[in-house]
């Protein structure tokens, strides 16, 4: 929808891309049929909506322990079920028994959040499997859809995104002029997930990773993962990636997937292949049956966190121990030492020019220049593992760049330490 080029970060990308590490929470009255999938044809009934002990704070106290700094909820999955009792359709929490029909999941969610100091999101689904005028009335649905957010937006203070799921919409038509300037109106600075006017954009796989390099410019996003087409930008804009993946195997709680929870390793992986390349990482747990993370997840995003913090916490050295000549970042410490990672942050304030750099460590006992790494973008965050060597120097050479380049962080690691 935008006609000019941004290539530019506004703020609140900026502020986004800093959260990196983010908790997807998929719960609604899916999560009360163990099976039921995207599009199921099942009928589900509101009376079945019974968390007994719901528990948002749970959710939000544990991401935050892992060192995520926002959340996401499904107000609204593709089934069209309400997590808050909205005015516009009976499907609600508000037809439940769950607190008498006088529970609100979001009101709850956004309230842990601010207790925690932890981001808001809702992820809302333009699909709606429970609107019957969906296909048949786009404009009926359209008023809907600014009705349900109007509420979202109102009624639950600050909401820093708004999380739209392409998926189920591949063919319909919104009039997002209209949408998008009622959001916009009512919340300045949210920003809005892949669709309409978006402020970030999709990876565009759903398996944690994002490709080399991850330009934060884009002319062009993936939809969703029904289709391979992609929707065409009017111009270049600043667009930063966003991963998510499962911790499981569903979106949704089922009890037939616990044995495939992700294990540390695999998890340290996907650290690495996303935030690692400069996107953020958006990893889901589904609330249970009874409204509370199930227990093995808990522990596993926990064990996820300590590692992160272990093996990246307490750098050997970081940027006030470079000097910068020219383009190059050069450390010399007083004693040699072993290296194994080593994570660049380019300064993206003005925009993203870092094209191509290297990396040339001098070795210890001929102290000779010898390249171990060439890479192309820097963005957001790099970690760039090496094979552990006993280093008495590091050049950090931007050998590309299509502007003034700087580096906001650098950080020197022996991740294996732990070890010996
Ligand atoms: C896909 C799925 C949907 C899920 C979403 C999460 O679009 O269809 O169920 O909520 O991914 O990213």
């Amino acid at each position: 929808m935008q006609s000019t080029q941004h290539l530019i970060p506004t703020a609140r990308q900026l502020a986004f891309q800093d959260w990196e590490f983010g908790l997807f929470l998929h719960f609604g009255l899916r999560t009360f049929y163990e099976g039921y999938h995207d599009f199921d044809e099942r009928k589900m009934e509101p009376s079945t909506f019974l968390p007994s002990q719901l528990d948002c704070e749970q959710w939000i106290r544990t991401a935050k322990e892992a060192g995520m700094n926002y959340a996401v909820l499904t107000a609204k999955h593709h089934d069209g079920f309400s997590n808050w009792p909205t005015r516009y359709s009976t499907f609600s929490v508000a037809g439940s028994p769950w607190k008498e029909g006088k529970g609100d999941v979001v009101r709850e969610f956004v309230d842990a959040c601010r207790k925690y100091d932890m981001k808001p999101g809702l992820y809302y689904s333009p699909f709606d499997g429970s609107a019957n005028f969906y296909n048949q009335d786009a404009k009926a649905y359209d008023d809907y859809f600014v009705n349900q957010i109007t509420e979202l937006l109102s009624a639950y203070g600050e909401i820093d995104i708004l999380w739209f799921d392409g998926c189920g919409s591949e063919e319909h038509e919104y009039d997002w002029k209209r949408i998008i300037g009622e959001i916009r109106r009512l919340q300045p600075g949210i920003l809005i997930f892949n669709m309409g006017d978006p402020d970030f954009r999709w990876v565009g796989n759903e398996d944690g990773i994002a490709p080399i390099p991850c330009w934060n410019v884009a002319d062009s996003t993936e939809f969703s993962i029904l289709t391979e087409k992609l929707e065409q930008l009017e111009g270049q804009l600043w667009l930063p990636a966003e991963c998510d993946v499962q911790l499981r195997a569903n979106w949704f709680y089922s009890d037939n997937d616990e044995h495939l929870i992700k294990s540390k390793d695999e998890l340290m992986g996907l650290y690495e292949l996303s935030i690692g390349r400069g996107a953020n990482l958006l990893l889901n747990i589904g609330p249970d049956r009874e409204g509370r993370l199930p227990a093995k997840d808990i522990a596993r995003l926990l064990e996820f966190g300590a590692e992160i913090r272990s093996q990246f916490g307490s750098p050997i050295a970081t940027l006030e121990a470079c000097v910068r000549e020219n383009d190059t970042w050069i450390y010399e410490p007083q004693e040699s030492h072993l290296l194994d990672c080593i994570i660049l942050q380019e300064d993206l304030s003005n925009g993203e020019h870092i094209r191509h750099f290297k990396i040339t460590i001098i070795s210890h006992k001929s102290k000779r220049p010898v390249t171990l790494y060439e890479g192309q973008n820097i963005g957001h965050k790099a970690i760039i593992r090496i094979p552990a060597v006993q280093v008495s120097g590091v050049h950090i050479e931007i050998t590309q760049r299509d502007g003034e380049v700087s580096l906001r962080n650098l950080s020197f690691h022996h991740t294996a330490k732990k070890g010996g």
